[in-house]
């Protein structure tokens, strides 16, 4: 069922903005790195993605920003199968803010035009070329800036910036965009337990404010239950737990079998490996 919208800019309205029906992904042809996944993902939420280094999180945000196509199974994003080449995705790709694993800054610039980066969708031909942008996108840069916690910080090089801060511009350039999806990769790994959650209050608060749905990668989980309506567990490439905390409960979500106690030990032994 496809929802008629405008030509020039799809938005992004589905009920079920990422739907993963039978999604298995390859890079080499000979072996699955993510194996058979079911997921569906609710606009607006808080949805989480976590695992152990190598599960497949990072190839996940890949598939659903069209980075990557899946060698078995359907993706589709607001009911657009990812595809950069297709005309149509490509719109709705400007609406994906995606903030890489390695954050993707540019060290030797400053933070106002690493943020304006975001904004380049939205410049046309020359102007783009030359990354000239407008006094209204360069004042809307200045605000977000604002939002992150980076007032004052705007003429800084990024490779002076500490890693919360250099956090902070990844998220303003995802912001800049205006995007309906913000796909963060492990933003707060490494990061000190007040650093961590100083980043995740931003992107909660630009969530409320900005009605986006966020999806984001964690490796700790219970940052990760403290924030997402919805944790995807990713083991060796398999969706194997979707759980969120009840009340004061953990609830396992994908097949209502397992108890919080059966979750919890899941974890311990999985730590113990
Ligand atoms: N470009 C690539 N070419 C070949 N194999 C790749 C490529 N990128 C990832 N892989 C492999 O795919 C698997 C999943 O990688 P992915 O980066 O998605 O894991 P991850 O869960 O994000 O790990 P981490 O927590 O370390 O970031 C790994 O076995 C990895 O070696
Ligand atoms: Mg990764």
């Amino acid at each position: 069922m496809q929802e008629q919208k405008g030509e020039s800019s799809p938005s992004i309205s589905s009920l079920s903005i990422v739907q993963m029906n039978g999604v298995s992904a390859s890079y080499d042809s000979k072996e699955y790195v993510l194996k058979n996944i079911q997921m569906s993902i609710s606009r607006g939420a808080n949805y989480a993605i976590v695992g152990q280094s190598g599960s497949g999180k990072s190839t996940l945000l890949r598939l659903i920003n069209g980075m990557m196509s899946p060698t078995k199974g359907k993706i589709m994003v607001d009911y657009n199968i990812p595809n950069p080449s297709d005309k149509k995705f490509k719109s709705l790709m400007h609406k994906i803010g995606y903030i890489p694993q390695n954050l993707g800054l540019i060290k030797n610039s400053t933070v106002l035009e690493n943020v304006l980066i975001g904004a380049l969708p939205r410049v046309s031909g020359f102007n783009s070329f030359f990354k000239k942008f407008s006094d209204s996108e360069i004042d809307n840069a200045k605000k977000i800036l604002k939002q992150v916690g980076l007032q004052g910080k705007a003429e800084r090089k990024v490779y002076m910036l500490s890693g919360g801060e250099k956090r902070r511009v990844a998220i303003a350039r995802a912001l800049v965009q205006k995007p309906e999806i913000i796909l963060a990769d492990e933003i707060v790994s490494e990061l000190d337990h007040v650093t961590a959650r100083e980043i995740m209050e931003v992107l909660a608060e630009a969530q409320a404010t900005m009605k986006l749905t966020a999806i984001m990668v964690h490796h700790d989980l219970q940052l990760a239950l403290e924030y997402a309506d919805r944790v995807a567990v990713i083991k060796e490439g398999e969706k194997v737990l979707e759980i969120g905390v009840e009340g004061d409960k953990i609830v396992d979500f994908q097949s209502g079998n397992y108890t919080q106690t059966e979750i919890l030990e899941m974890f311990t032994n999985e730590s113990k490996e």
